[in-house]
This record gives structure tokens, C-alpha cells and sequence, in this order.
């Protein structure tokens, strides 16, 4: 989705602002463009593409002078990727410069409003708007400008604001789109994540729902929609700067497949103490717990993945019924959330516009909502009751690897946590789940030494057109996570199918030749489905079975297997994922994809 950028301080604006755009290019964009003020006037690029084109048509920034700028890179909504749909956008005079990250519903409306008044719009865009409605209120306060737009826009915004005649300021304003400011000793900075601004600062406000940011070299003063000032206090973020630089690897996403034992480890640990399970976050007593009914999990992407993954482990462990949805599915359809569930989001960026519009209803409806998330500080994470953060530090490929990872650990540390309380798991048993839990970080190391294997694999079918993922009950789940990791990254097409409905439909696309990944980890399903395994070979298929070790009778089953290394029936995704995003990742090397920014795709989505 669009990323934002700006600077105030004493150094050249626009190399910073480039700078702080490619800190943003994992978001997915199309692309991208920089206004400056000189010290008269403000002049703008923009162009179609990659930021490489903007950084060439800029000389990386020397052609636009001056220390006060915003940058923007656009992923298309409303008008194809255009140079012209591109942001900044100007008013006609060009003394009002807008970025724009978000939807404006009520654009066509307010477009009709502003043409009657002789306004012309030169872009497609819904963005185009708010810099017209911007200069249609500017009668020399700014501030006052600004809050009218945002009592007449509907739809989600972050937006960064230049006035030509406020020389020494720059505006930034939010409502459900992410952004932050950044203060430094050398100029301070927005930006919509935190990647963008650490290699200027630790100190960043998160900018919350409805308030505007006046920002200027050594000052920052925040209001609210009534232009009442309010205080804010900054958070510290504590991410070193490397963990979202590529650090010698080739690939964002092959750094942060390797970054998984760490994740997990950290995700782990702190919530392990005397050989026991505490979640303080969890802000819930043991009546509490043992009063929950039902559990009504809702993401998106592969954030949905895990709670795929985390209803069989809450239901198997704990014994609470469990629901999973989609949060584009669940918001719209009129759920039932009765007394005693609760709702748990799941979402790394802590953005996604589906996931806080379904976290806000549910908290509406009554329930308590406990968050899932990775980025701390984000919307989803400040709005839940309770948060589980995963710790897997920044993720800048969009395709996920550690924070799926990570998010699989909180899900099981939850599930072991409830059936303590409840009682559904012995002391000896919790032991030993935790003896497995401890363990995985290794184990995930393990087979990440193990590419080699994979990738040659992997080199056999580059060319492939249909690959099917199949298993049974928690191999269902990991097969929608291989499946999707595939399509992502590949362009392959691919699909995940439970392994018993396969004769029901998907059995007719196998032909000679196919590949087959098939999941057999379930040790008490492993009959079963390698009943499906030869089902699917007696139809021409090739099969990769990705089983546990020591289950050396698959061989005779399928053409081609890798083992996992052993832990309980619970915890095999996190193993069993290992060697499937490997495959997804040399696939697509093979192919010439770009692995870290597919196309099409966003990190953060923050549009519905
Ligand atoms: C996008 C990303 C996926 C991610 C999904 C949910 O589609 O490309 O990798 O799983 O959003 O994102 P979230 O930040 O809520 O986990």
C-alpha cells in the first residue's frame, strides 16, 4: 500500500526523502514522487515505476533543493499507474502539496462540489480532492484548513501537507491509515512505518485517529479535528537499524526465513519462566479464562493461515470450540459473537483495514478482543484489549515468513495456556509441550541447513503451471500457507486442498506430470492420506511428500520426500513450513520474479 514520507530539518530534503521511500518499497507500490519547497516555491517529480526511475529523473535527489519535503510511493486505487496519478498532488496555483495514503469514499462527491466551483482536476485519483478542498478552506491558517477537509472527507487517510506560505512547517494528519513522526537532532521526519525513520531516530509518536501533527525543525505540537492542542508521549522503538537492512543476504525474505529461530525464540522465551507458561499481556484471571465459550479468530492473508493452524491446536489442547474467518468475510456478514467469546486478531503490520474494522465491530458487539501483532504501537495493537506481540522484528519481504512463524508460537504459548487453566492437559504433558516448544528454534535451524536439498528441487520445476498442496487437519493448514507462499512469490498457479475432499473436484485437474506437495505430519492420518497420495499418482501426479522422520514407508508412496524433524502432532507447521517457503523462494529466483516486492501485491493493506 502507499507509503509517506517528509522532512523538516537543515540538511537537503530530497536524497532523505528517497532514502526513506526505499525503506518503504516492501509496502508494494507502483509509483512514486517528491515535492519540495526551495524557498519559494514548491517543485515536484514524479514518475511510473520503480523508485530507481524517480532517483535517475531527480539525479538521486541534487535537481530539488531545499530542507522541507514530503515523498510518496503509490500503490493504484482510484486511476491506473500514471505519472500523473502519481503523488504529490498540487493545487492549481501549486502552493498546497498533498501525499496521500488511503481511500476517499466520498471523493466523487465532493469532486462534483469542487468542479461547480471551477476547481479542475487534472488526475484520476480520489487524493486529488483534499488538496482542492484544502485550498478551497486556506484563507491563511493552515490548521484551520485542515480540520475542516477532515470534518467534510470520508474513508481512511494519512496524509503529509506542504503550504507554499508556511515555509517552516509541515503538516501531517491521520484517520485509519498509519503514520508516525520521527523527532532528531537533525530534522524531523514522517513516515508510514517505522523502517523509514530509524536510521534518524528511536523517538517516534504514532499519530492516532483524527489528530494532526504540526512539525516543524525543532518543534512538534499535535491537535485534535477541534484544533484543540493535545499532548502525546513518544515511544522508544527498540529494532536496531540492521534488522531492516538485508545484512548480506541476497533476498529480504531469504534473511528473514533465517531469521525464524530467532523470532520464534524470542516470541518464546519471555514468556517461559521456571519451566512454566506466563502471558501477563494477556490481562485475563483464570475465571476469566475458564469462562471463554467460544473463540472466534479473524486475519487476513497468512496472518488467516495461522489461526487455521491455531484452531485445531486451541480445540485439540485447550478444548474450546474455535471459529476462523477471513476479516473482509467476517466484518460483512452479521456474525454472531455471543457471551464468553473472544475474538482474537492476528496481523503482523497491525494495520490491515479488514483486521481493524473487524477488531473494532467485534469490541462493538461486546467481546474482548485480544491482539495478535508484530509491529508494536500499530492501530490493531492500540485498540485490542490485550496484545501477544510477537517479536519477530521488522519484516520487510512481503511475503511473510518469521512473523507467520512467530504468530504460530504465540497461538500454541495461548493454547497451552488456556489448558493449564482449564485443566485439559496434565503437568507432565504441559512439560513435555514445552520441552517440544523449546526445541523448535533449533529444529527450524536445522532445516534451513537443509536448503541445498530443497533448492535442487525446487530448479526441476521452475517451468511448472499447476501445483497442488494436500494434507489433512493441521497439514490442511500448512498447505494453505505453502500454496499461498507459492502463488505469491512464483506466479505459479497453485491451490491447497484438503487431502479427503480432493476426489470431490480438484483430482480432475491432475494430469500427467502434476506436481503433488503433499503434507503427512498427522501421524494418525498418515493412513488416509496416503490413500489420497496414491490416488492422485495412479492420475499421473509427481509427489513431494513433506512428512516426519522416521516415516520412511511415505517413500514408497511418493517420488520425493523430506522429513521434519520430530515434535508433537501440534506443532509440526512450524517445521513443516520451513521447506515449503524455501521451495516457493528458489522457484521464484528460478523464474527471475522479484521475490521481495511481488507483483501486485502490498505488505500492509490498508485499503479494503
Ligand atoms: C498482505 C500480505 C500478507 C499478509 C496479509 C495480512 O496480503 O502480503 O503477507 O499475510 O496482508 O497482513 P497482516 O499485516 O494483517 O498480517
Amino acid at each position: 500500500m502507499c507509503g509517506i514520507v517528509g522532512y523538516i530539518g537543515e540538511s537537503q530534503a530530497a536524497p532523505i526523502l528517497l532514502d526513506g521511500l526505499s525503506k518503504l518499497e516492501y509496502r508494494g507500490y507502483d509509483s512514486a514522487g517528491i515535492a519540495v519547497f526551495d524557498g519559494g516555491q514548491i517543485n515536484m517529480s514524479k514518475a511510473k515505476g520503480r523508485l530507481k526511475v524517480l532517483s535517475e529523473l531527480t539525479h538521486d535527489g541534487a535537481t530539488l533543493p531545499g530542507t522541507l519535503g514530503i515523498g510518496h510511493t503509490r500503490w493504484a486505487t482510484h486511476g491506473a499507474p500514471s505519472d500523473i496519478n502519481s503523488h504529490p498532488h498540487f493545487n492549481e496555483s501549486k502552493s498546497i502539496a498533498v501525499v496521500h495514503n488511503g481511500i476517499i469514499e466520498n471523493y466523487i462527491k465532493i469532486k462534483k462540489m469542487l468542479e461547480a466551483k471551477g476547481y479542475k482536476f487534472v488526475s484520476d485519483t480520489d487524493t486529488e480532492v483534499v488538496v482542492h478542498l484544502l485550498d478551497y478552506y486556506y484563507k491563511g491558517n493552515a490548521l484551520e484548513a485542515i480540520t475542516k477537509v477532515m470534518h467534510r472527507v470520508e474513508g481512511s487517510y494519512a496524509l503529509g501537507i506542504l503550504f507554499a506560505e508556511e515555509p517552516d512547517k509541515l503538516y501531517a494528519v491521520r484517520k485509519d491509515s498509519p503514520l508516525i513522526v520521527g523527532k532528531s537532532e537533525n530534522g524531523n521526519v514522517i513516515a508510514s512505518d517505522v523502517p523509514a525513520v530509524l536510521k534518524y531516530t528511536r523517538d517516534v509518536y504514532f499519530i492516532d485517529n483524527e489528530e494532526i501533527a504540526i512539525i516543524s525543525k525543532e518543534d512538534l505540537k499535535f491537535y485534535n479535528v477541534y484544533e484543540e492542542e493535545i499532548q502525546k508521549e513518544s515511544v522508544k522503538i527498540e529494532w536496531d537499524v540492521e534488522a531492516a537492512e538485508k545484512g548480506g543476504y541476497e533476498h529480504f525474505m531469504l534473511k528473514e526465513m533465517h531469521e525464524q529461530p530467532k523470532a520464534v525464540a524470542d516470541t518464546l522465551n519471555p514468556r517461559l519462566k521456571d519451566g512454566k507458561i506466563v502471558i501477563d499481556e494477556l490481562n485475563m484471571t483464570e475465571e476469566e479464562i475458564n469462562a471463554v465459550k467460544k473463540i472466534m479468530i479473524v486475519a487476513c492473508g497468512s496472518a488467516y493461515h495461522t489461526g487455521v493452524t491455531a484452531k485445531y491446536v486451541l480445540e485439540g489442547l485447550a478444548r474450546i470450540p474455535v471459529e476462523v474467518d477471513v476479516a473482509s468475510e467476517f466484518r460483512y456478514r452479521n456474525p454472531i459473537l455471543e457471551e464468553g467469546t473472544l475474538v482474537i486478531i492476528i496481523s503482523q503490520s497491525g494495520e490491515t483495514a479488514d483486521s481493524l474494522a473487524a477488531l473494532r465491530m467485534a469490541k462493538e458487539m461486546g467481546s474482548k478482543v485480544l491482539a495478535i501483532v508484530n509491529v508494536v504501537g500499530s492501530s490493531i495493537a492500540r485498540e485490542a484489549d490485550s496484545v501477544l506481540y510477537t517479536w519477530a522484528g521488522p519484516e520487510i519481504a512481503v511475503a511473510t515468513t518469521k512473523a507467520y512463524s512467530a504468530q504460530l508460537i504465540a497461538h500454541y504459548l495461548l493454547a497451552l495456556k488456556f489448558a493449564e487453566v482449564r485443566g485439559t492437559v496434565s503437568e507432565d504433558e504441559l512439560k513435555d509441550y514445552i520441552e517440544d516448544l523449546k526445541r523448535i528454534p533449533e529444529q527450524i535451524e536445522l532445516l534451513l541447513g537443509n536448503r541445498e536439498k530443497i533448492q535442487k528441487f525446487a530448479n526441476r520445476y521452475v517451468a511448472a503451471k499447476d501445483v497442488f498442496f494436500i494434507g489433512r487437519g493441521i497439514d490442511y493448514a500448512i498447505s494453505l500457507e505453502g500454496s499461498l507462499k507459492l502463488k505469491e512469490i512464483s506466479y505459479i498457479h497453485s491451490e491447497a486442498y484438503a487431502a479427503g475432499e480432493l476426489k470431490h473436484g480438484t483430482i480432475s485437474l491432475i494430469e500427467d506430470g502434476t506436481l503433488v506437495v503433499a503434507l503427512v505430519t498427522q501421524e494418525e492420518l498418515y493412513k488416509k492420506t496416503i490413500s489420497n497420495i496414491v490416488e492422485v499418482k495412479t492420475r499421473g501426479a509427481f509427489v513431494l511428500a513433506v512428512t516426519n522422520a522416521g516415516n520412511t514407508e511415505i517413500e514408497k508412496a511418493s517420488d520425493y520426500s523430506i522429513y521434519i524433524p520430530k515434535t508433537n502432532k501440534y506443532f509440526t507447521n512450524s517445521l513443516a513450513v520451513i521447506p515449503l517457503q524455501l521451495f516457493s523462494y528458489y522457484i521464484s529466483i528460478g523464474r527471475g520474479c522479484d521475490v521481495d516486492k511481488p507483483r501486485n501485491l502490498a505488505k500492509s493493506v490498508t485499503v479494503e
